[in-house]
């Protein structure tokens, strides 16, 4: 499935490289700018490509690019304390060093989270995921990642205490999904949520993932968003089959967003929101 893949892509590449975009357009096997517009747009760790990852600036990068959701990555400091930062430790992505739960919360906003990008986004700081979801709720979706939760006991309950608290728990509010590569924790947090819709992640290793493995997944999650090497139409066509929508990352290449809207994906996770065609970037 992986060889299919990788020759589709390596052809539509060279293909593509030999027109230009309006030629597509009216080629008809290259999606519209309407028709694209119809895939959910998630901006991973909001407008990475642009901004640094989980920080306010990249959030609200993404919100000017009109993305449907930001994604973010969320862990637990020492003091219990819910932020957003991808990695385990804060080394690639502040100035720091060590693990994110060795940290307290005061600790871990002194950290310079903007500067390893670039010189003006010096300051920048490691938000909390309380912060995020009161300045981002009703303006952009939020895609809530637990990243890597079981280094913290609990936090399914602090995630869903801070969405209770403020009254997002309620039924049909499309504007948050939780997901995790941790599918104990995609349970565990559905059935403290209920009514909020949840992802199943799957890395690589579920290339070959089985129909019977979707119907499990389906059974608690209403998304099962795949890296974006192992879709298929055929996969896209199994997902759908059971009931779930499927939203492959991370997406770093136009060409990778065609190709993903061509195999019939709902949406795109991708550190570069303009991909969608929605608006260019202005930096
Ligand atoms: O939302 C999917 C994507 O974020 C998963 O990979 O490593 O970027 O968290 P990662
Ligand atoms: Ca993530």
């Amino acid at each position: 499935m992986i060889r299919k893949v990788t020759i589709f892509s390596l052809t539509a590449m060279i293909f593509m490289s030999m027109f230009t975009a309006p030629v597509f357009a009216a080629s008809g096997d290259t999606p519209t700018i309407q028709q694209q517009q119809q895939m959910v747009n998630v901006a991973h760790r909001g407008a990475s490509g642009h901004a640094p990852e989980n920080t306010i600036v990249a959030f609200d990068k993404a919100v000017e690019m009109k993305a449907d959701y930001i994604e973010i990555d969320v862990q637990m400091t020492q003091d219990g304390k819910l932020v957003a930062i991808h990695d385990t430790t804060v080394d690639r992505t502040t100035n720091g060093t060590g693990s994110v739960g060795d940290y307290t919360l005061d600790e871990i906003q002194q950290l310079d989270a903007g500067s390893w990008f670039g010189e003006e986004f010096a300051g920048e700081q490691i938000p909390t995921f309380e912060e995020i979801i009161d300045r981002y709720q009703g303006k952009i979706g939020i895609l809530i990642e637990l990243k890597s939760p079981a280094l913290y006991p609990g936090i399914e309950e602090k995630v869903a205490e801070v969405l209770m608290q403020r009254n997002m728990h309620k039924p049909n509010n499309d504007k948050i999904i939780i997901q995790s590569f941790n599918h104990e924790s995609v349970q565990r947090s559905k059935e403290l949520l209920p009514n909020i819709s949840h992802g199943v992640l799957a890395g690589l290793t579920w290339a070959d993932v089985t129909d019977e493995q979707l119907a499990q997944f389906a059974a608690y999650a209403d998304f099962f968003n795949p890296n974006m090497n192992i879709v298929t139409d055929e996969l896209v066509d199994r997902v759908h089959t059971t009931g779930m929508m499927i939203y492959p990352y991370t997406v770093r290449a136009q060409e990778q967003a065609d190709n993903l809207f061509q195999l019939g994906v709902d949406g795109i996770i991708t550190d570069f929101p303009e991909y969608v065609y929605k608006h260019p970037v202005k930096n």
